[in-house]
């Protein structure tokens, strides 16, 4: 790895090493989807949850679906440490696999390549971009399975939008778009989605309060890396658009069946 990047991860693991939430994210809501889809799960279901970080959603999905099998991946290695921990002493071991990879070309599960009943990824899809994902996660799920991701979007029309937050947004995640845009995008990708869910504050708080005690603590910190102040004053700056617009941008979920055309 070079040092750039160890520098980055690094700073990764000092800022978020002890949160739950390393996005906007709300078990409450992830429960009470996971259960949407519980009478139709097969008896051996395989789920993966991609971009899973320190397993936030992941445990859920395994105490919500004792019938699966989940896959849970993360490129950043200390994620997964925590994730096996957490699930060891949540009771769930033994039903998930916790692995270092990359969410676009995820790693086998019990020695087989994809053949997901649903695939699952929480504010974790923008990482690769959400068309790219579309394409890797298709050939993997069943005919008929299922995807469900959450992701950020516009909830006000472009007129309303305050320059501050179409300014961060569009440096930030410049993909980001309405939830009507993304229903096209899934069905262009051979999807079949339902409406998309809108979720309220509670996601937000999640993440942001314990973030912001994070921020605070680490703001005096001595011998900090580039990488470190870069990242810091990133969130801060995401933390103070949220705090100015906080109407305008929403974390929604999106829940589509794959079509059943073959590859
Ligand atoms: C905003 S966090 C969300 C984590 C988790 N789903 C949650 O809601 O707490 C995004 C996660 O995606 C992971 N990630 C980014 N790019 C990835 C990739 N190509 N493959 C696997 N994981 C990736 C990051 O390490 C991070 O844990």
């Amino acid at each position: 790895m070079a040092q750039a990047e160890r520098e980055m991860a690094n700073a990764y693991t000092v800022v978020f090493g002890g949160l739950d939430y390393l996005g906007p994210g709300d078990s409450t809501t992830t429960g009470t989807i996971a259960e949407r889809f519980r009478a139709e799960m097969p008896s051996s279901s395989r789920v993966a949850d991609l971009g899973c970080g320190v397993g936030a959603s992941a445990l859920v999905l395994a105490q919500r679906l004792p019938m699966a099998r989940v896959l849970a991946v993360d490129s950043h290695a200390p994620f997964i440490v925590r994730l096996e921990t957490a699930a060891n002493a949540a009771g769930v071991g033994s039903s998930i696999s916790a692995v270092v990879g990359d969410m676009a070309n995820p790693p086998s599960l019990d020695g087989v390549m994809g053949g997901f009943d649903l695939i699952w990824s929480e504010s974790a899809i923008y990482s690769i971009g959400r068309i790219n994902a579309f394409t890797h996660w298709r050939p993997l799920l069943k005919p008929n399975g299922w995807l469900i991701f959450s992701d950020l979007v516009w909830q006000c029309e472009p007129s309303k939008r305050s320059g501050k937050a179409s300014a961060f947004w569009k440096k930030e995640y410049p993909d980001i778009t309405t939830p009507d845009a993304i229903v096209g995008q899934l069905t262009a990708a051979g999807f079949c989605p339902l409406d998309p869910l809108s979720t309220g504050r509670q996601p937000w708080a999640n993440y942001y309060e314990p973030l912001r005690d994070r921020l605070s603590l680490l703001a005096n910190r001595q011998n900090r890396s580039q990488a470190l102040i870069d990242l810091l004053g990133e969130l801060e700056q995401e933390i103070d658009v949220y705090d100015c617009a906080e109407n305008e941008v929403a974390l929604s979920f999106f829940l589509a069946r794959r079509d059943t055309i073959p590859e």
